[in-house]
């Protein structure tokens, strides 16, 4: 993230990429070069050319929920068409809205969704908008990777990685079926790749792990995702209360 940037020109502090309120422009960087030769902060109009003035730019859009890719009943008897409804409609969507509730008028409102949930992450030390950010993230994935009619066995690449991180499918079923019963609390259960790229900005343990370059089955806990210590997931199951309740509630 760019230091924010003290205008002598108009005497704010502005986040990069803000729009200057004086020049109602978005500050270029020969602009704020301008600015920071300026003596005084109230001066009307700038006494030398300041360059080509950029026009004002729309401000960002939202992110929008992104749609379901089947009707809500798609994935009965599995799952319910009301337990999907409720899910996508009320949890999903109104993580998107408290998320864009949070970041308007911030320089985060024009970062992509991965890097905002990498950035606010923050190394373990999560921004306030962090969970919202991270559980869009989430839920898109984890609509994504179901399907009517979907499952069977894997084949080709991931078959053999199966088949050398777990020795057979059913073993990394058994894997997975447990991390989500013993998941604590919320949270998620995820199938993926530990690249572990040493390095990464978020990554706590940085020392190489036996278990680097292999398929891995891991529990995050909340809104977290493995994301932001450079895994790459492959499955997620959401382990909330939400995720299940209006199917399964007595
Ligand atoms: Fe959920």
């Amino acid at each position: 993230m760019q230091p924010a940037t003290a205008c002598a020109f108009s005497g704010l502090t502005i986040p990069w990429l803000r729009r200057c309120s004086s020049l109602r422009v978005k500050c270029s960087t020969s602009q704020r070069a301008h600015c920071a030769s300026t003596s005084t902060a109230d001066t009307a109009e700038p006494t030398e050319p300041i360059g080509p003035i950029e026009p004002i730019e729309p401000d960002p859009e939202p992110f929008k929920l992104k749609p379901l890719p089947y009707p809500f009943n798609a994935l009965e008897p599995h799952m319910s068409k009301e337990t999907v409804e409720y899910h996508w409609e009320r949890h999903h969507r109104g993580h998107v809205d408290s998320l864009n509730a949070i970041i308007q008028g911030t320089e985060f409102a024009e970062m992509k969704l991965e890097n905002m949930v990498l950035t606010s992450y923050n190394e373990g030390n999560p921004l306030p908008f962090f969970v919202h950010a991270s559980q869009v993230w989430n839920h898109d994935f984890f609509w994504e990777t179901m399907k009517p009619g979907g499952g069977g066995n894997p084949s080709g690449v991931l078959r053999d990685l199966i088949e050398r991180d777990f020795g057979s499918l059913d073993e990394l079923a058994k894997e997975i079926q447990n991390a989500a019963l013993t998941q604590f609390g919320s949270g998620w259960v995820w199938l993926a790749y530990k690249r572990h790229r040493l390095g990464v900005g978020n990554d706590i343990n940085p020392r190489p792990s036996e278990k680097d370059k292999r398929l891995v089955v891991v529990k995050t806990p909340n809104s977290v995702s493995p994301i932001v210590w450079d895994y790459y997931p492959l499955l997620a199951i959401d382990v909330w209360e939400h995720a299940y309740y209006v199917d399964y509630e007595v």
